[in-house]
C-alpha cells in the first residue's frame, strides 16, 4: 500500500525533467512582449487559485475541528438558517475576483489580435505536411523551417495552409495560432531577447505532426540585415553539383534560386546549408544526417512526402556535398 502511494511521487521528477529537456519551449521564460503579457496573466490566475485553495481548505479544516462532536455531546447540533453578512460576502468576493481575472484576460485577447504597425517585418508562413514554408515578400527571401527576425522590431506572420489545419507556435515568442486552409490568420509579436527558439506545430495534422518543427532566430538588427542580404542572393555553388541534383530528379519538387530548379512542392534549398536543422527541425544539419535523410526520408519522418529515390551511395554522397555547399 505504501509503495503504491510512493510510486507516482517517485516518477514525478522523471516527468518534470522530460519537460526541462526542451528548455527553449518554456512558456515561463518569455522572449517577446506578447509572451511576457501572457505569463503575467498566467501568474495572476495562478496566485488567485493558490489563495482560494488555501482559504477554502483552511475554512474546511477549521470547521472540522471547531464543530466536531466533543466528549459527551449527542443528538443533533444547533441548526442555523441564513446569514446575510456571509451571503453578501460570498457573492461579492467571487465577483471581484472574477473581474480581476476577466478584465485583463479579455483585454489581452484583444491586444493579441491588434493589427501590425506600419514598420513590422512581414513574413508569410504556410503549413505543409510536415514542414513550414516561409517567405519575406518585401525582402525577396524564400526559405523553410528556420526564420530570422530582428530584435525589438514588430514582426507580423501571415499564417496559411494549403492542406490540413496546422498550428503555429513558438512558446517563448507568441501565442498558438492556427493555420487554416482557405483563410489567413495573423500573429504579431516583438522579440526582446536575442536567441534561437524552437517552434512546433500544435494541431494534430497527420503521421509526422510530432516531427513538424521549426526555429526562430532573434538577431541583432545588424545580424538580421546581414542574414537577409545573404538569403536574398541566388545560390553560389558548382554546376557539377547541380547536375547530380538534376540527375536525381530533386528539381521535380525543390527550388534553388539561381538555377533552373523552381518547384515549390518541397522546401526551398537555395541556402539550405545556412540552416541549423533538416527534416523540419528534426535532425542537426550535418553530412551524416543529410545522407540518411536522402537515403530514406520516411524512415526518419513517417509518411514523408519526399520519396525514397533509387540512388546509389556515390550519388547520395555527391548530393549531400552539393547541398552542404548551398550556404
Ligand atoms: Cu502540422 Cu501538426
Amino acid at each position: 500500500m505504501k509503495l503504491k502511494t510512493l510510486l507516482p511521487l517517485l516518477t514525478l521528477p522523471l516527468v518534470l525533467s522530460a519537460c526541462s529537456g526542451l528548455s527553449s519551449m518554456n512558456t515561463l521564460d518569455p522572449a517577446s512582449s506578447l509572451t511576457a503579457d501572457i505569463l503575467s496573466l498566467y501568474e495572476r490566475i495562478t496566485w488567485w487559485a493558490v489563495l482560494l485553495f488555501v482559504a477554502v481548505q483552511g475554512l474546511l479544516i477549521y470547521a472540522v475541528i471547531r464543530f466536531r462532536a466533543k466528549g459527551d455531546e449527542t443528538g443533533e447540533p444547533e441548526q442555523v438558517h441564513g446569514n446575510t453578512a456571509m451571503e453578501v460576502t460570498w457573492t461579492i468576493l467571487p465577483v471581484v475576483i472574477l473581474l480581476n481575472i476577466g478584465i485583463p484576460t479579455v483585454s489581452l485577447i484583444f491586444k493579441s489580435q491588434q493589427p501590425a504597425p506600419e514598420d513590422a517585418v512581414q513574413i508569410h508562413a504556410t503549413g505543409k505536411q510536415w514542414w513550414f514554408a516561409f517567405e519575406y515578400p518585401a525582402l525577396g527571401i524564400t526559405t523553410a523551417n528556420e526564420i530570422h527576425v530582428p530584435l525589438g522590431q514588430p514582426i507580423e506572420v501571415r499564417l496559411q495552409s494549403d492542406n490540413v489545419i496546422h498550428s503555429f507556435w513558438v512558446p517563448q515568442l507568441m501565442a498558438k495560432r492556427d493555420m487554416i486552409p482557405g483563410r489567413v490568420n495573423r500573429i504579431v509579436f516583438t522579440p526582446n531577447k536575442v536567441g534561437r527558439y524552437d517552434g512546433q506545430c500544435a494541431e494534430y495534422c497527420g503521421d509526422s505532426h510530432a516531427k513538424m518543427r521549426f526555429q526562430v532566430v532573434v538577431d541583432t538588427p545588424e545580424d538580421f540585415a546581414k542574414w537577409a542580404k545573404e538569403q536574398a542572393a541566388p545560390a553560389v555553388a558548382s554546376d557539377e553539383g547541380y547536375k547530380a541534383f538534376e540527375a536525381a530528379t530533386c528539381n521535380a519538387c525543390h527550388a534553388i534560386k539561381g538555377t533552373a530548379a523552381a518547384m515549390k512542392v518541397g522546401p526551398d534549398l537555395t541556402h539550405v546549408a545556412s540552416r541549423a536543422m533538416i527534416g523540419a527541425g528534426w535532425l542537426d544539419n550535418n553530412p551524416e544526417n543529410l545522407k540518411k535523410w536522402i537515403h530514406d526520408p520516411a524512415s526518419i519522418k513517417p509518411g514523408s512526402k519526399m520519396p525514397k529515390l533509387p540512388l546509389d551511395e556515390a550519388q547520395i554522397n555527391s548530393l549531400a556535398a552539393y547541398l552542404q555547399s548551398l550556404k
